[in-house]
């Protein structure tokens, strides 16, 4: 069930926020997947889900991960340092991926990702293979967190907008400061008001657009209802759907 791993590399995005990078035998996941890290405390073994962050072909697992108050492993998590070990599936798993999504008629043409927090990592993933920018005209990432300081990756998804200028949106949702350029609303406000379709310039229909949700429940469950209102369904194998979702807790 176990194998370790070791730290290879860290960066601390802010006091909370930081990415560990980890060199570990992983089997080939898809994007989207989630191992778990592990550790044993008093004879009792604590273990938690974390996404890839990395695309399949890196020889690592990287992970974005920030460290809540009083939980059990992510505090420890942040004070690893580079040589430290850590206990880790060999094998990624989770649904959250591509594969799941209907391909032909039923796709639609346009893919929109929902990230609160942590949860833009496994976007990242998906985002780094030729896959998204092969089946989709557009693809819009909607990130929101509390503040600016809590944005990760920007340079990496700056860099998106600049290559794709036509294909790659990206929606910025900073609720409790201002910051020039991005939205102040949480991202279910946004999809119920039309802030967000208005800022990115596209609409959200069952016909056109595949959504796929991560991070905290409780903006997951308030955008699917936004999005059922807009006639969207969510995908299911035995009937396909429009909307795809992953709670981080
Ligand atoms: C499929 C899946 C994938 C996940 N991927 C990631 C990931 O890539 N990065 C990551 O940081 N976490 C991720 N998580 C959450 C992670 O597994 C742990 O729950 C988290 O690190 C807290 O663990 P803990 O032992 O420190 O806290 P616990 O003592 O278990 O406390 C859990 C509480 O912390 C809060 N919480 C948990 N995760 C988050 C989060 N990511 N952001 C904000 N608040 C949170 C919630 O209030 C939750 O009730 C994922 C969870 C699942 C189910
Ligand atoms: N981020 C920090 O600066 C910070 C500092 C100290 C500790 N922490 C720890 O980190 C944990 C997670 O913080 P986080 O900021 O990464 O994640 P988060 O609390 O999930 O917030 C991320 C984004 O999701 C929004 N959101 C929260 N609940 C929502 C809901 N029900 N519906 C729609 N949107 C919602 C938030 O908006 P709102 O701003 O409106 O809530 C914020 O924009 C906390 O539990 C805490 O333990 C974080």
């Amino acid at each position: 069930m176990w194998t370790k791993g070791c730290v290879i590399e860290r960066i601390d995005w802010s006091d909370k926020l930081f990415s560990l990078r980890i060199k570990a035998e992983i089997a080939p996941f898809i994007p989207g997947q989630f191992i778990k890290l592990s550790q044993v405390r008093d004879d009792k073994r604590i273990a938690r889900a974390y996404s890839l962050v990395n695309s399949p072909d890196k020889p690592y697992a990287e992970i974005l991960a920030v460290a809540v108050e009083e939980g059990q492993l992510s505090p420890t998590l942040q004070h690893l340092n580079i040589g430290d070990e850590i206990d880790i599936t060999p094998t990624a798993t989770g649904f959250m991926t591509l594969d799941e999504i209907p391909k032909g008629e039923t796709q639609g043409k346009h893919l929109w990702f929902l990230a609160t927090g942590t949860a833009v990592g496994p976007f990242l993933s998906m985002l780094d293979t030729d896959e998204p920018w092969q089946r989709f005209e557009k693809i819009v990432l909607v990130y929101g967190v509390r503040e600016a300081k809590d944005l990760a990756y920007l340079d990496k998804l700056r860099a998106w907008v600049i290559q794709y200028p036509d294909k790659f949106m990206l929606c910025l949702c900073i609720t409790r400061e201002a910051m020039p350029g991005a939205l102040s609303c949480r991202i279910p406000d946004g999809l119920v008001s039309g802030e967000i379709e208005r800022k990115v310039g596209l609409t959200i229909s069952a016909k056109d657009s595949q959504v796929m949700i991560c991070g905290n429940p409780g903006m997951i469950g308030d955008a699917q209802i936004a999005l059922i209102n807009k006639g969207l369904t969510k995908n299911l194998r035995r009937e396909p759907g429009q909307i795809t979702v992953e709670k981080y807790w």
